[in-house]
């Protein structure tokens, strides 16, 4: 087995609790070497999910921290590539479609760096939007495209016939799966009665559209059943930027953002998610709660054909009460197959090292 390390890239909440499984099946192939590039620096979204996980540090931090996004991939691309140039990662792995994402994969395959990247294929309409501009983008430099399902496997054949293509299925499953059976108490949380619905909203969408924010959290407060709202740094900040205050009702109550294994325990326990996260979306349809998403459009549409997940649009929130009400009577027995068997991390892996031309068997 030759020195040279596979790089692992993330930066984000949700790409730190990816890369927890990711990074433990890559142990098994090459050295790993970890890179935080500090997209999310806050100590709710990143050390407690270091810790709850158990997810070594990482070896370098590239300490991006915020800004534009410009500036954001513009530090990434520059710090990593300085980095690759340096040790010459034998592949880089990036997930998902964040600054962290493209800069890092940008810089990779400027140096001709195998990019390896996983939850590719996944497609939004609005083109202009920024993690659909840099998931397009990586997904057309990536030597290695890993899928969560069989729909972004067809369009990638049709879209990069001279890419390597692996169906992996999706590793927030695989670390679901991990997790599930050991969910903290959240009770301490929850309105009394224990009947309430989990609410996350985070997207830029919403943050930076004060009037749509202020209408969702209305909306959110006006339903018949109670909210447990996890509030994200980036909501809370625009809150006191745009001098919102959160509604007072007494069907409605706000909490700091919680840790990955508090997320999942508010979301099993709830009658319903409600959500702007991508995450989510697939952890209610995994934990059979239903989900409504407020956005016009979902990447995880799958969840929406079976029944678990509802859109309603960000500039229509007084409708969230009648899809609430739909959710809440539908039978919640759908097939929760769509992405993949909770082997993901494994199967990335193992692709890995067919594309770095090792033989060494992976485990998860
Ligand atoms: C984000 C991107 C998405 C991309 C993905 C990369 C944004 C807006 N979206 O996904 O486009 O595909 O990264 O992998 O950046 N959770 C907590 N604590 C809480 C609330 C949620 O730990 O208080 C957990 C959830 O259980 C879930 C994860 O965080 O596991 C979701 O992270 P989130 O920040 O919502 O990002 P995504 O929209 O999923």
């Amino acid at each position: 087995m030759s020195e040279r390390a596979v790089a692992l890239c993330y930066g984000t909440r949700p790409q730190i609790i990816k890369a927890s499984r990711i990074r433990r099946a890559l142990e098994g192939l090459a050295p790993v070497l970890a890179i935080d590039t500090g997209q999310h620096y806050d100590y709710e979204l990143n050390e407690l999910l270091y810790r709850q996980l158990e997810v070594a540090d990482p070896d370098l931090c590239l300490e991006v921290g915020s800004g534009s996004h410009a500036e954001q991939t513009a530090a990434i691309l520059a710090r990593a590539a300085a980095i690759f140039e340096e040790r010459r990662p034998r592949a880089v792995v990036v997930i998902g479609d964040t600054n962290s994402t493209l800069g890092a994969a940008l810089a990779a395959a400027k140096l001709r760096i195998p990019v390896v990247h996983v939850e590719a294929g996944l497609r939004a309409a609005d083109g202009g939007m920024a993690e659909e501009i840099n998931r397009r983008a990586v997904d057309a430099v990536a030597a290695l495209l890993c899928t969560p399902s069989a729909l972004a496997t067809a369009r990638l054949q049709r879209e990069r016939p001279d890419a390597v293509i692996v169906e992996t299925g999706d590793v927030a499953r695989d670390v679901l799966m991990r997790h599930a059976g050991s969910l903290p108490d959240v009770r301490g949380l929850l309105p009394a009665g224990g009947r309430y619905a989990f609410a996350t909203l985070h997207r830029a969408e919403l943050t930076d559209a004060p009037g749509l924010l202020a209408r969702a959290l209305e909306a959110l407060a006006a339903l018949p059943l109670p909210v447990v709202l996890a509030l994200h740094p980036r909501t809370r900040a625009a809150l006191a930027a745009h001098r919102l205050t959160l509604p007072a009702g007494p069907t409605f109550s706000a909490i700091p953002a919680v840790g990955y294994l508090e997320s999942l325990a508010l979301a099993a326990g709830a009658q319903a998610v409600i959500t702007d996260s991508g995450g989510l979306q697939r952890e209610a349809y995994w934990l059979g709660t239903p989900c409504i998403t407020l956005r016009t459009e979902t990447e995880w549409s799958e969840t929406v054909a079976a029944g678990a997940n509802r859109l309603v649009p960000p500039d229509a929130p007084e409708r969230l009460g009648m899809a609430l009400s739909a959710a809440l009577a539908a039978p919640r027995g759908w097939g929760r197959d769509a992405y993949g068997d909770g082997s993901a991390a494994g199967r990335i892996a193992a692709a890995v090292a067919e594309l770095a031309g090792t033989s060494v068997t992976v485990g998860t």
